[in-house]
């Protein structure tokens, strides 16, 4: 099948992200506030629309759906939308379905995403310390998140760790990360923090730039590019002393929207075109408005015109302000 949603920068849309919900039981400080202000649950799209939604977008070329949130495994029967989902596989029209997680819920629900499809999945882990991970999560308990991890690679699926380099925080950490990661055959995703929603720390204070994490973890192994590539921003590099990969994610000292395949939905039926952009597109009233995908298809078509060039992203202490005023877990990363 063509990809047959294209921008007006040649770029084909075939990555969807989906935030299933804004809520999550952590409260990580580089990403919410602690007092966060949910949606209310009637204003969500229902699992039946969500599942509307993303189906449309499969037809018009979608190849790779990533539900995440907020924590999208706190969002209830959440596997009946996943299995759903599953049919798309099947059919061959879509080539990955997949979640990102904080892990919290993985226990639970592991053997079930494996059974609906699901083959790999990206949980976010910023520290392997049980007091630095309360005070990143504000109360989250590391262990629980551990047997997550185990679970899922019981039940078969694959499993790329994201941990967000934080100045301060874990940055003394990321190579003995690395080599827990890659022990049990795990890649892993290292992301700089980008400026969405406002939060109470300072981001000058948690920014640690990759360009800087490279070079030291180059100092204790021995890293070779790798051409790998999974349809996401990471450039990843193989280290030869342990036999994994790590990814850098880079948008604010290599920024890569220039190859940007995706657009975000959010729980409430908001098409995002840019992280790091406000313009929107209102998909829940044409999903509302008929049965037939008529209006919603023109509805998607006519915001991908708008997608911009790029994020404007700047973590500077003279502009206090985020760059966007939305949570990433609102617009699901
Ligand atoms: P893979 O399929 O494993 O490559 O996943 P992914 O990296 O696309 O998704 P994941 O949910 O693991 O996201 C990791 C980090 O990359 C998150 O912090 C996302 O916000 C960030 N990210 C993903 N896509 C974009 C993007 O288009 N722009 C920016 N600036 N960040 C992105
Ligand atoms: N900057 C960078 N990454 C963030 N995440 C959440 N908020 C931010 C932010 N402001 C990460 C989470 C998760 C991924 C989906 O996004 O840690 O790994
Ligand atoms: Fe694409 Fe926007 Fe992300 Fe850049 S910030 S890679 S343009 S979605």
């Amino acid at each position: 099948l063509p990809a047959s949603l294209v921008d007006p920068f040649q770029r084909a849309i075939t990555y969807l992200r989906v935030s299933v919900t804004d809520r999550c039981d952590f409260r990580c400080v580089y990403c919410m506030s602690e007092h966060m202000t949910f949606l209310p649950k009637r204003d969500l799209l229902s699992l039946e629309e969500l599942d509307r939604l993303c189906s449309a977008f499969v037809r018009l070329g979608v190849r790779k759906l990533r539900l995440t949130g907020g924590e999208p495994l706190v969002r209830r029967d959440l596997t009946t939308l996943i299995r759903s989902l599953g049919r798309h596989l099947e059919s061959g029209a879509l080539e990955e379905l997949t979640l990102t997680t904080n892990g919290s819920q993985l226990t639970k629900h592991a053997c079930d995403l494996y059974a609906a499809g699901v083959r790999r999945i990206n949980v976010s882990l910023d520290t392997l310390d049980a007091t630095k991970f309360r005070a990143v999560t504000r109360w989250g308990d590391l262990n629980q998140v551990l047997r997550g991890i185990d679970a899922a690679l019981a039940a078969g699926l694959k499993i790329k760790i994201n941990t967000v380099a934080l100045r301060d925080v874990n940055e003394d950490e990321i190579s003995s990360i690395a080599e827990w990661a890659h022990g049990k055959g795990m890649d892993l995703s290292l992301i700089e923090t980008m400026p969405l929603g406002d939060i109470e720390e300072d981001r000058t204070d948690q920014y640690l730039p990759l360009s800087l994490v490279r070079a030291r973890l180059s100092q204790r192994y021995t890293l070779t590019d790798s051409p790998y590539r999974t349809g996401g921003p990471a450039r990843y590099v193989s280290v030869a002393e342990t036999g994994g990969r790590i990814g850098f994610i880079t948008p604010m000292t290599h920024n890569f929207c220039e190859s940007c395949n995706r657009v975000r939905v959010t729980c409430t039926g908001t098409l995002f075109m840019c992280l790091g952009q406000e313009d929107a597109a209102d998909l829940r009233e044409p999903l509302r408005a008929s049965r037939n995908d008529d209006l919603l298809v023109d509805a998607i078509r006519e915001a991908i015109t708008r997608k911009p060039k790029g994020h404007d992203f700047i973590i500077d202490r003279r502009s206090a302000k985020p760059a966007v005023g939305r949570h990433m877990s609102m617009t699901g990363g």
